[in-house]
């Protein structure tokens, strides 16, 4: 049995005892600084939604304040005690695990709103505030902050913008970088920089905002974010419709984009669909099961709104494109039709999926496509294997199921051997082997497919600025120093 002991401020457990001295050098250092050693803290804190790798931290820090940080990192640089930044934890290429014993500097405790500005229609909060609390603060002032994903509930901010999230918005409303026009970040050498201070336009040389942000916790810990919000969209309609294969998907998003006013175009296979449906809620879109679906959302305001979109439903039934289809006719229609899409990662969590998040330039999907199913059938004939993703933005998950009776190591094992080939295609396709997840751990070995070595050479130099003793997040992105 583990026995809990206190020393310092500290729950400690026996095991890790090595770094028990060192902490409690921490506990001297910043004496109102929590930290947690308790078993259920480290398994929990030290891991993210990736579930490939155990998790060993030393320990787990909870800051209150920015002055703390600033100490702690600090102090990680004189002790040389590696430091893992962590968010919602709801990564999934292992970013914010801590799997060799470092030290998880959780943001839970630092969620405040700390200012909202109706004439620069800006929100600013701390680093550690849950995204879907941010569009909730954005509806209450008639404002809306979109960008959007079904981890919105447990993801935060300083995570979305560590490793610049997309979602399902980004179609119409970009990626997290385009949101953001200032933030307070405690670099790796233990400095505070307060970067861009909420300016639209801001000509001063290199735009350091863009550098923290997808920078994965290696290049410092954000502490708090001033986002830039948007005017909502007109009412909204959600349309999915069945394919008979995926040759037509981009013949019906080319239709779609002509058409309508997109804010989302979504892809499913019938296989991500069976997972979501088997529990009975959310249910089947329509009667006919399809081998694939797309989803689509769009501005549809009156009667003229709703005739565009039967018009675009029929010349997709014409062209042979689609077989059957659903049009919302309520928000709550609208939300079970997007849970088809939303629930399909959370219905697969316990396949233990080895995800891979691609993406190519949208002209190329068709091919990109082939190329990555020829690769599938010939290579994993027996294991289950469901696509979905953001076919809008030319970004594919392609999630490989573990099957029950293989054992961990053996089913990483047989997925690693068939990304050469799959990362042969992204590479031949110049695309990248980490569309919107980060790099991480998962990602790491295949950095050098998605960008050449005199690339990889500068963000080497780049985080050698930062962080010149390696301490934020050493083994994710880059490789260990
Ligand atoms: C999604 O699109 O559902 C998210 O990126 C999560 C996932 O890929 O599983
Ligand atoms: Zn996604």
């Amino acid at each position: 049995m583990v026995q809990e002991r206190r020393k310092n401020g500290i729950m400690q457990s026996p095991k890790n005892n090595i770094s028990n001295e060192v902490l409690g050098g921490l506990s001297s250092e910043i004496p109102d600084l929590e930290i947690s050693r308790q078993p259920e803290d480290l398994t929990e804190y030290g891991r993210d939604w990736t579930r490939l790798y155990p998790p060993e931290p030393c320990g787990i820090a909870f800051p209150r304040s920015e002055e703390q940080i600033l100490r702690l990192v600090r102090w990680a640089n004189s002790a040389g005690v590696a430091l893992v930044p962590s968010g919602g934890r709801t990564g999934l290429s292992g970013g914010a695990v801590a799997a060799k014993g470092e030290l998880v500097v959780s943001m839970a405790r630092m969620d405040r709103l700390l200012e909202f500005d109706p004439v620069d229609r800006t929100l600013t909060v701390e680093a550690g505030m849950i995204t879907e609390k941010i569009q909730q603060l954005a509806a209450e002032n008639g404002l809306m902050f979109p960008v959007d994903f079904a981890a919105k509930g447990s993801s935060q901010i300083g995570g979305n913008l560590a490793t610049n999230a997309g979602g399902v918005k980004v179609l119409r409303y970009g990626l997290t970088r385009d949101w953001v026009v200032g933030m307070r970040v405690v670099t790796g050498a233990g400095e505070l920089l307060d970067v861009n201070r909420g300016l639209i336009k801001n000509a001063t040389g290199y735009d350091l905002r863009h550098l923290f942000i997808g920078s994965e916790g290696t290049l410092g810990i954000i502490v708090s974010v001033t986002l830039r919000l948007a005017e909502p969209p007109p009412s909204q309609s959600v349309m999915v419709v069945g394919l008979e294969g995926m040759d037509p998907l981009m013949q019906v998003f080319d239709l779609a984009r002509e058409s309508l006013t997109l804010s989302a175009f979504e892809f499913f296979s019938d296989l991500a669909l069976s997972y979501v449906i088997a529990e009975g809620s959310p249910r089947a879109p329509f009667e006919s099961r399809m081998p694939y679906y797309a989803l689509l959302e769009f501005d549809c305001v009156g009667e003229d709104g709703e005739a565009a979109a039967l018009a675009f439903f029929e010349r997709c039934l014409e062209e042979g494109w689609i077989g059957d289809g659903v049009l919302s006719q309520s928000e709550a229609q609208a939300a079970e039709l997007w849970s088809l899409r939303e629930f399909i990662s959370e219905r697969i969590s316990a396949k233990t999926p080895y995800k891979n998040d691609l993406s190519t330039r949208i002209s190329q999907v068709p091919a990109f496509l082939h190329a990555l199913e020829d690769v599938v059938l010939s290579r994993y004939p027996d294991f289950e294997v469901v696509w979905y993703g953001h076919i809008g933005d030319g970004n594919l998950h392609l999630n490989i199921l573990k099957p029950d009776d293989l054992s961990l190591a053996e089913f990483k094992k047989a997925c690693e051997s068939v990304n050469e080939e799959i990362f042969g295609v992204v590479a031949r396709f110049r695309g990248s082997v980490s569309a919107e997840h980060g790099v991480g751990l998962l990602k790491q070995p295949y950095l050098d497919r998605s960008r050449d070595p005199h690339e990889i050479h500068y963000l080497s130099g780049i985080k050698r600025v930062f962080d010149p003793n390696w301490i934020l997040n050493p083994g994710k992105m880059l490789p260990e120093a």
